[in-house]
């Protein structure tokens, strides 16, 4: 909390996300400087942090030559606006790596200014407004499942799957439906029930994320993705967290084999040092905008669209990923992150350990432990910080694990042993 110089504090103004401030108000973890896998807050202690931020902090904090990168643009060009004609170098070589990275031939890439909530409003309307230009205007509804999280605007509130953060708002946006995050079979009675010719797309994420951190079940996703194809149901998925490196491959989209229509993603893009979002859109959403010829205009953006720093940035933390080859390095740590996190399995205080996609992994609270004591999760959050690592709670279940690539196998077992001496605390 910030103080005058004579020590007095100064009554806080910030509102948190996600905060009661009530509680929070005067007590909240100042963050102050970053180093590599380590934060460090006003009082200057050090936390290691399991989180990478927010699922985002892939290349670890304090890299200069993103800071580098970020100046050097804004020296020259800090942002201009990208509607209609106007574009900028950053953005137009970023929107070519884009789509090469992704596992989706001839992608076209829209960038969105604020991460992962705007990247999913924009495949919504994308994927809606792609049917009327091909003559399907009856086909509006968007589908998604329980326990999904696809940000906080209109569209993510209304897609995601955890019931408290849509009920305080009403109805945000119609022609929303959702399905178990774990049966395709329910995906396809839901298409049918509904009539395929209503149905616009299929809003998945390859690992969900801010829900608790569910790897997708066996055969999972190659049946979704078989049913919406059948059905003639746009894919998204949602690689808001997965994207560029977090599964072990550039986009889990690669290593699902799922083909999808679309992709959003935001965070590892650039590492969360400047906020920026990348809609990649396969050749047949595409298409009948892009077509010789075509009229149709897509009337939508973003003031900050393909901001050319937030482009910058995005450039230099993929040249910096390259470099010190860290998809590979998640790959080779993944094994390592679920072997140290699985034997937490067996404490009575925990219920699953879901790990085994990448740097990912949740550690579920046991639901009688919970329902016992509904405030243990959350006292083991703050005690984890206390002794020294960041972590947080999912969907008031699970503890989140998604440490920066960069994170070394020694830090791992940290996180592993720190939660096993909070949860021994807490059965005492
Ligand atoms: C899968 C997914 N989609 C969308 C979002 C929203 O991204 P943002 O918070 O950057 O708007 C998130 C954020 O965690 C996410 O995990």
């Amino acid at each position: 909390m910030v103080a005058q110089p004579d020590g007095t504090p100064v009554q806080p103004a910030l509102w948190n996300s996600f905060a009661n401030m009530a509680s929070l108000a005067g007590r909240a973890v100042t963050i102050v400087r970053g180093e590599g896998t380590t934060v460090f807050d006003a009082a200057g202690r050090p936390y290691l942090d399991a989180l990478a931020s927010l699922w985002y902090c892939n290349v670890g904090h304090g890299r200069a030559e993103l800071a580098d990168a970020a100046a050097a643009q804004m020296r020259q060009l800090a942002a201009y606006q990208t509607f209609e004609p106007f574009s900028n170098l950053p953005a137009e070589v970023l929107a070519r790596r884009v789509a090469d990275l992704a596992p989706v031939p001839e992608a076209k890439v829209f960038f969105t200014p604020g991460g992962g909530s705007d990247a999913v409003d924009t495949a919504a309307k994308l994927a809606r407004a792609y049917w009327r230009t091909v003559g399907q205007p009856a086909k509006q509804v968007i589908i998604s499942r329980s326990h999904a999280y696809h940000g906080m605007n209109a569209y993510g509130t209304a897609l995601g799957g955890i019931p408290a953060n849509a009920e305080p708002f009403g109805q945000l946006i119609p022609e929303v439906e959702h399905v178990p995050w774990d049966d395709a079979g329910a995906l396809d009675k839901l298409i049918e029930q509904l009539s395929p010719e209503r149905v616009a797309a299929f809003f998945c994420e390859p690992v969900i994320g801010a829900g608790g951190v569910y790897p997708p079940p066996a055969g999972y996703l190659a049946l979704a993705r078989q049913i919406c194809r059948q059905r003639d149901v746009l894919f998204v998925a949602d690689e808001v967290i997965t994207g560029f490196g977090r599964t072990g491959a550039w986009l889990a989209s690669e290593r699902f084999a799922l083909d999808p229509d679309v992709i959003t993603t935001a965070k590892g893009l650039t590492s969360g040092y400047a906020p920026l979002g990348a809609v990649i859109v396969g050749p047949r959403v595409a298409e009948p905008f892009w077509r010789a010829g075509s009229a149709e205009v897509f009337r939508h953006g973003y003031t900050y669209s393909a901001h050319p720093t937030a482009c910058a940035v995005g450039l230099a933390n993929l040249d910096l990923i390259e470099r010190e080859q860290l998809v590979q390095r998640v790959a080779e740590l993944e094994p390592v992150l679920a072997d140290r996190l699985r034997p937490l399995a067996d404490h009575p205080l925990v219920g699953e350990v879901r790990a085994g996609t990448g740097l990912l992994a949740g550690v579920e609270i046991a639901e009688d432990a919970r329902a016992q004591d509904p405030g243990l999760a959350a006292r083991l959050v703050a005690d984890i910080r206390e002794r020294g690592v960041i972590t947080r709670l999912l969907r008031g279940v699970a503890l989140q694990v998604s440490p920066p690539f960069t994170i070394t196998q020694a830090e791992i077992g940290r996180i592993a042993e720190t939660f096993a001496a909070a949860l021994d605390a807490a059965q005492v």
